[in-house]
């Protein structure tokens, strides 16, 4: 049913305030006690986020030696409004472990409209990468697997980001770019131009090269930029991307976005503050916690290499695991087979949020999502700590 919205005047909207509470105290005290399911706002929220998808795998294109482009297509026929630089969450069922894992959703919005709809995500993966391991081995054209979608805070937004668009990108760190410069080229950030300084070690290691050249030869408003910081035979521009660089690139008024590393992040951050660009202008994807949290700023060293045991309390049910000092606490959970729900991993959406009962964590400092009350009362980010010492813990119930 369609509602109206009378604007009679400042002074005359505001007294009306108490009348709107009156209201609703008498909605609630009226509101029948079962939910109602086929409430408007409710199927409105299930549409744009649904919290269970079930994806078909309908190709899988080897886009170099290593990295792999899924494109997905939900069973019910429905994909939730996303933007460029948002992600889905896969959920996996590997041996005893229920593992959910983020994966920034590669093909562009408008791909996931019109006949054929459908999203893509592109997998790296090098020897020793658990997930993506498991992604290339286990699945085929056909096979189904769930997950959840959209999510993240990193995309452009045309009210407040320029339409200069520099992206700083590193490793797989390309694939919200990429999402971006097909929605660029298509035509429907309209007056955008999109300059992507990619960040590789080698020229094996460059994901979707083929793809960007393929858009950049295209369309005047991309620009792509390798520079590769392990190959002296490179004949390309060299080294890492510094400020220099980014300087050559840059345009008055620019937005800086940037998905990469820890490491690249703090390079990253050096520049643009050499450069006096200031915070407004700059836009950064979630940055995943180094392999090795003791390189840190404030990890105590002397707690490296050390064992400590968590006793996890879900519901009624506890269990006592271990976990190293060099493992999050959600990598332990996940490695003994309890389920936790994790989307960003890395302290910024809440899906995980626990409470620490006891024990000592530390907490990442570019993953400390907790707001000054879960400080005071133990709220905490399993996904962003690691163990100090023995810890008890109680956790939602998935
Ligand atoms: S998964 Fe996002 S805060 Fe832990």
């Amino acid at each position: 049913m369609a509602s109206k919205i009378n604007v009679n005047g400042f002074f005359r909207d505001t007294s009306g305030l108490p009348r709107m509470e009156e209201l609703r105290k008498s909605h609630l005290a009226n509101a029948p006690a079962d939910p109602d399911t086929d409430d408007f706002i409710r199927r409105l929220a299930e549409r744009l986020h649904p919290k269970n998808m079930r994806f078909q795998v309908v190709s899988i294109i080897e886009s170099s030696d290593y990295t792999r482009v899924y494109r997905l297509v939900p069973m019910d026929g429905h994909i939730p409004v996303f933007q460029c630089g948002q992600y889905m969450n896969l959920r996996l069922k590997i041996g005893n472990s229920v593992l959910t894992r983020p994966y920034t959703i590669s093909s562009a919005p408008f791909e996931a409209r019109g006949d054929n709809p459908f999203v893509e995500i592109a997998v790296h993966h090098k020897k020793g990468d658990f997930v993506p391991d498991y992604l290339f081995k286990k699945f085929k054209v056909g096979d189904t697997l769930d997950g959840s979608m959209p999510f993240g805070n990193f995309y452009w937004e045309p009210l407040r980001d320029s339409r200069n668009i520099v992206a700083i990108a590193g490793g797989s760190g390309i694939t919200p770019f990429y999402s971006m410069a097909k929605e660029v080229a298509s035509g429907r950030m309209k007056g955008c131009k999109l300059t992507i300084l990619y960040g590789s070690a080698k020229s094996d290691d460059i994901m979707l090269k083929d793809e960007l050249e393929q858009l950049s030869s295209t369309c005047w408003d991309i620009k792509i930029v390798h520079v590769l910081s392990d190959e002296p035979g490179w004949p390309g521009k060299r080294g890492l991307i510094g400020q220099e660089m980014i300087k050559r690139y840059s345009s008055k008024g620019c937005t800086y976005m940037f998905c990469g590393s820890f490491a690249m992040y703090g390079h990253v951050l050096n520049a643009l503050s050499e450069l006096e660009i200031p915070a407004r202008r700059f836009r950064h994807a979630v940055i995943g916690s180094p392999s090795d949290v003791s390189i840190l700023p404030g990890y105590p060293k002397e707690k490296s290499g050390k064992t400590f045991q968590i006793t996890v309390v879900r519901g009624a049910r506890q269990d006592s695991i271990h976990a190293s000092a060099h493992e999050t606490v959600a990598v332990a959970l996940e490695r003994a087979a309890i389920p936790i729900d994790t989307h960003c991993r890395n302290g910024e959406c809440g899906f995980c949020r626990s409470q620490l009962v006891s024990g000592e964590i530390f907490v990442s400092p570019v993953g400390d999502g907790r707001r000054e009350a879960d400080k005071e009362t133990g709220g905490f980010h399993p996904c962003s700590s690691w163990p100090l010492s023995d810890l008890k813990i109680k956790i939602p119930i998935m």
